[in-house]
């Protein structure tokens, strides 16, 4: 059993995550219609997490008996982006911003005195730190070359090299 505040808010929240995965498509098509393969495949392992992340919550609400309330996901509020400097300023931006959603949440299941939730939540606080850095990360390195061309190459390759992983393969 799950307070309905909790339900409609990990609810939300699974929804925020799924949205998250529809704007990484997006930037990963983007990448793609531009020849740029490693951006794209980095892009779609974060689509393939954020999509986890949504299943991953959708499936603590069943487990705690409770039902999710499903509503529309947004279209991707950009499909084009001047420059990739502005596609991670973006990422950053979008990260920061569910960070503050993963806060609330935190504050709402301690504020509850749901302890199981409290504790589910952790991880996501922690998963939204390493989510900041990396994409703090590349675009300070896109900054830093200015977007030189062989350095973006070079970028493109080490990006081929990124696999996704199920984080919650072993709690299945
Ligand atoms: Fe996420
Ligand atoms: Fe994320």
């Amino acid at each position: 059993m799950m307070k309905e505040s909790l339900v409609k808010a990990y609810s939300t929240q699974a929804n925020a995550e799924w949205y998250s995965a529809y704007l990484y498509l997006a930037m990963c098509s983007h990448a793609d219609s531009l020849g740029l393969k490693g951006f794209a495949n980095w892009l779609y392992v974060q689509y393939q997490e954020e999509m986890a992340h949504g299943n991953h919550m959708y499936q603590y609400i069943a487990e705690r008996g409770e039902k999710a309330i499903f509503s529309a996901i947004e279209k991707p509020e950009k499909v084009e982006w001047a420059s990739l400097t502005e596609m991670f300023e973006q990422v950053l931006e979008h990260e920061q911003k569910v960070t503050g959603l993963i806060n609330d949440i935190a504050t709402l299941s301690k504020n509850e005195n749901d302890h199981a939730s409290y504790n589910f939540i952790q991880w996501y606080v922690d998963e939204q730190v390493e989510e900041e850095s990396s994409a703090d990360e590349i675009l300070s390195t896109l900054k830093f070359v200015k977007e030189d061309p062989v350095a973006v190459y070079n970028m493109d390759k080490e990006f081929q090299a990124r696999v996704f992983v199920d984080p919650f393969a072993n709690a299945k």
